[in-house]
């Protein structure tokens, strides 16, 4: 069955210093040693994925990177491999946000190649996707989050889903400090789970953790994570601060 997950993308902030401080505050708090239900994974830029990896290693906290480039390696000046992230002991990796969609033109054709490779490399995917709020606001909401879907994600197999994990993160929910009421998240997540359930199985559907991204923070997300379809969150902005991070974690 599905895991609660609770991930902290914490984007382009924390350097090395601010990185060890929030990770010690992060080891410190935790109670959990262990669990079997729910997963804490942070996302640290790619510069400090090592060494916040080694610093976790004995504990229950996973490292995930933010993104990846689809080629195995080449003449790609900036960019990072996939083989590199395993390479050091990564195992999962954040594709398609919204920043990177925007910011960085990735479009689903490439998001569609990322993933592919990322399968490939026997690396979990976090795949991100939500509407815009013109979207929202005209109605065509569903659409946008199935034709993201159809795009880099239903093409394939079935075997390949045990590596994915969904975050829808609607574009106008990410750090306005706005967040998708917990109906909103509920409706559209159930609307997910259909239809993974349509293009694939219910049964595949029902092991599918999809995790909601904008705003989640300690004072909203119990409510956020009670919905039946909301499988964990994730988190930017209430990730940097240890103890609000910890409260989300702990509400489950
Ligand atoms: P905020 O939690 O800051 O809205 O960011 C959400 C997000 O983009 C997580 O990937």
């Amino acid at each position: 069955m599905r895991k609660y997950i609770i991930a902290g993308n914490w984007k382009m902030n924390n350097d090395l210093g601010a990185s060890k401080l929030l990770i010690t505050n992060l080891l410190n708090g935790l109670v959990d040693k262990k669990s079997t239900e729910k997963r804490i994974i942070v996302s640290p830029s790619f510069v400090n994925l090592y060494p916040v990896n080694e610093w976790v290693k004995d504990s229950v906290i996973e490292v995930a990177a933010q993104n990846m480039h689809f080629e195995q390696s080449g003449a790609f000046t900036g960019e990072v491999s996939a083989s590199m992230l395993k390479s050091i002991g990564i195992k999962t990796v954040i594709i398609g946000h919204s920043e990177r969609r925007t910011f960085f033109n990735e479009t689903d054709e490439l998001l569609a190649k990322k993933v592919e490779t990322a399968i490939q490399n026997e690396l979990e995917v976090i795949f991100c996707f939500g509407e815009q709020l013109a979207d929202r606001k005209s109605e065509n909401h569903f659409n946008v989050v199935e034709a993201q879907l159809s795009k880099a994600l239903f093409q394939l197999k079935n075997s390949a889903w045990n590596q994915i994990v969904l975050a829808y993160e609607p574009v106008w929910a990410i750090g306005t400090g706005e967040t998708a009421s917990p109906e909103q998240a509920q409706e559209m997540h159930l609307f997910i789970r259909n239809l993974i359930a349509k293009n694939y199985s219910q049964e595949l559907a029902n092991t599918i953790s999809i995790l909601y991204g904008g705003s989640m923070k300690a004072s909203n997300a119990k409510e956020l994570l009670s919905n039946l379809d909301v499988d964990g969150g994730l988190i930017g902005g209430a990730a940097l601060n240890s103890e609000e991070f910890l409260t989300i974690y702990n509400s489950i």
